[in-house]
This record gives C-alpha cells, structure tokens and sequence, in this order.
C-alpha cells in the first residue's frame, strides 16, 4: 500500500480536534482535556503524520529533549484504522532522525508490557530493575507531600 501522509510538527486546531479522538480511544489517555492538552502542546515537540488524501491524523508522537543528554518520548499513537500498516514504524523512523532526538545520549520511554518487542525493534531496551525508575504523582487534594504521603 501506498503511503500518502505528511509530517507536521505543529498541530492546528483541527488536528488537536483530531489528537483528542486519538486519546479518546486510549485507557490511558482518555480522561486528558482540551485545555491541558493544548498547554501541553505548547511545551513539547511533537510528531505528526496526517494522511493527504482526508487530512485525518494517522499516527503521533511527543518528546522532551534537551538536545544533547536526555529526551523522553511520550504518548505514540497509531489511530486505529491505520495500525498494522507500517505507520507504527513510520512515526518511530521520523521521531528517531529528529535533529532534537537523533544524537542524544539516552532516549528513554515507558510502556506496557505489551508494547516492549515493538519499541525493541527500534533499539530501545529494557532497563534494569535496579534503575529505579521513580515517579511523583501530582495530588490536588495534598498541599505537601514528603516520604510519608500527604501532610
Ligand atoms: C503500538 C502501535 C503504535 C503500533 O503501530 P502500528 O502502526 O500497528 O505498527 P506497524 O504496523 O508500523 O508495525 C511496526 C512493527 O512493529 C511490530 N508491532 C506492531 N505492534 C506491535 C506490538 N504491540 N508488539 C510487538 N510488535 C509490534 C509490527 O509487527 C512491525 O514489525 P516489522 O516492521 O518488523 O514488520 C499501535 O498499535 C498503537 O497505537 N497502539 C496503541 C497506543 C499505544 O499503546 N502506544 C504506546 C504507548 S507507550
């Protein structure tokens, strides 16, 4: 099949329109709105890849990159009438020769289990357990949090 699609690196309204739909469809992405996705967008780079004929989004990605040491790839999506197709592949190719992306020392991910040979194929490896990995969840109702919780 032929590939009929362009990159875009900044989303108009209709493709934010569009990118909701995608998360709509998603377990982990669904509960996002408009306005938090909009400010997100103004903060990180994104990807792109909107099909020529119906301009309907088929696939995006988004990273945070400080060009050098670190970024952090986020949120790749495959809208679903066109998984299966290569555009999996395509939106990784596109997101792994960014000039932002492309030399940096560690380029780094998180996702479900399911998703780890799909990210292989693309030199991502699992890191080891004793990585520590670690995350700090925001909780509205906690004006501090310190290693004990809520205060
Ligand atoms: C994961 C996802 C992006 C793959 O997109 P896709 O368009 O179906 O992928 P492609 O058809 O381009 O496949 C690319 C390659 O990965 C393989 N592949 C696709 N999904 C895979 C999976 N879940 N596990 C292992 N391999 C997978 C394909 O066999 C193909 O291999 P090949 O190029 O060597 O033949 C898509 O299924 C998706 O959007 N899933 C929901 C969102 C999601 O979970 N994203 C990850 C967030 S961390």
């Amino acid at each position: 099949m032929e590939m009929n699609y362009y990159i875009t690196e900044k989303l108009s309204d209709s493709q934010i329109a569009n990118l909701m739909k995608l998360y709509a469809a998603e377990e982990w992405a669904k509960e996002r709105k408009l306005e938090g996705v909009v400010k997100m967008l103004k903060f990180c780079g994104v990807i792109a890849l909107i099909d020529k004929n119906n301009h309907q989004m088929i696939a995006f990605a988004r990273y945070l990159s400080d060009t050098i040491y670190r970024a952090f790839v986020y949120d790749v999506i495959v809208a679903r009438d066109y998984r299966g197709l290569g555009y999996g592949r395509k939106i990784m190719e596109h997101l792994l020769e960014h000039e932002k992306i492309k030399n940096i020392e560690r380029v780094e991910l998180y996702c479900r289990d399911k998703n780890v040979a799909y990210y292989e194929k693309f030199g991502f490896v699992k890191v080891p357990d004793d990585s520590n990995f670690m995350r700090r969840t925001y909780q509205p109702e906690c004006k501090n949090i310190n290693s004990n919780g809520c205060q």
